[in-house]
């Protein structure tokens, strides 16, 4: 088959389109030819540390066609439409065919397109545990995106309007309209003011990109806030992880949250998609061969929502 394969740090041409082994499937696994894939901070921050898929085919999302199964697969037959979060399976959407374990997938809804079911699972389930499992978010509540204009942020307004809150995003001034068209009812632009320029307190802070410290989210908290930290700048971010609810002062709560993908929270994602609830925001589309020059471009961080890499051109 054929797939970007990453190749070296040290090279300037650090991915490779090529020919590669098409991979069998175990017992328990579904072999997808891949639709479409999309990618995430999940791709580029590991392969920036030097962490590689075992196949060194980056891609966690995918969407695409179940080719044929493992002897003990039960959910899934050839011919079913399908889409899933691969990063805790060993990656491998930047390719045409990719093997899985079932539990990884689910059906896709039917009228929803393969890049628009791509663009979605660890992004979206990111924005929703944070929002909804984290920091139990009620409606009526002030809620803070800080990042509303990525991957994770895009999906996070979207979310947080849904469940009735009050939004202000934070983002750049070339992303201020599209958080703002996504329904936040506030937007700030953190080149231009700090959140905390103008003293306003929120009941639910949700941290995805910026470089603000612990000490600024527990400020910009009501009594009795909650801020829940996915991403951002890597103190901040390694903090919250290892020092967790020690960081909360009084009744405001800090954490940090990991996402925790499967089949019971990638439906409730696909049902919210197919409703029209979730629309994925897609920033660019790449064809395979050029996966690397996706993969460079969303590494610079300022991606406005999601990158998509579409393999099967007209599906
Ligand atoms: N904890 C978990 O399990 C988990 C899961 C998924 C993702 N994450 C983390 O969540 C973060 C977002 O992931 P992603 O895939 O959504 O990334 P992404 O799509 O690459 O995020 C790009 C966005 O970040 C915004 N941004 C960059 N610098 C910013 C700043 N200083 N302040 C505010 N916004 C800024 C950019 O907006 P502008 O161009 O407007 O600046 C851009 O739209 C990453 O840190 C990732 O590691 C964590």
């Amino acid at each position: 088959m054929k797939a970007v394969v990453y190749t070296s740090k040290r090279s300037h041409h650090k991915f490779e389109f090529c020919e590669v082994e098409t991979p069998v499937p175990k017992e328990n696994e579904v072999l997808i030819r891949v639709h479409a894939a999309s990618l995430n901070a999940a791709d580029y921050r590991p392969m920036k540390l030097g962490i590689i898929p075992k196949s060194r085919i980056f891609g966690a999302d995918v969407a695409g066609r179940i080719e044929s199964v493992g002897k003990s697969v039960t959910l899934f037959q050839p011919g079913d439409d399908v889409m899933g979060d691969l990063a805790r399976y060993g990656y491998g959407g930047l390719g045409e065919f990719v093997a899985v374990p079932e539990q990884a997938v689910i059906k896709k809804p039917e009228r929803i397109s393969f890049e628009d079911c791509a663009a979605v699972p660890l992004a979206a389930i990111t924005a929703l545990q944070a929002l909804r499992d984290h920091g139990q978010i009620r409606a009526g509540q002030e809620v803070l995106i800080v990042g509303s204009a990525g991957g994770v942020g895009t999906f996070a307004v979207q979310l947080a309007k849904h469940f009735g809150g009050v939004v202000t995003g934070v983002c750049s001034a070339e992303n201020l309209r599209q958080t703002s068209f996504l329904g936040a009812d506030y937007v700030i632009d953190y080149k231009k003011e700090s959140i905390t320029t103008s003293n306003k307190k929120y009941d639910l802070v949700l941290g995805v990109n910026g470089k603000y410290s612990l000490a600024t989210y527990i400020k910009v908290l009501k009594p009795k806030g909650k801020c829940v930290i996915v991403g951002g700048a890597l103190l901040p971010v390694l903090t919250a992880f290892a020092f967790g609810w020690a960081f909360s002062v009084g009744s405001k709560k800090i954490k940090a949250a990991y996402t925790s993908p499967n089949q019971t929270v990638l439906k409730e994602i696909s049902d919210l998609l197919d409703l029209g609830v979730l629309k994925p925001v897609i920033d660019r589309t790449y064809p395979l061969e050029q996966a690397g020059e996706a993969m460079d471009y969303i590494s610079k961080g300022h991606a406005s929502g999601k990158v998509v890499v579409k393999i099967i051109q007209n599906s």
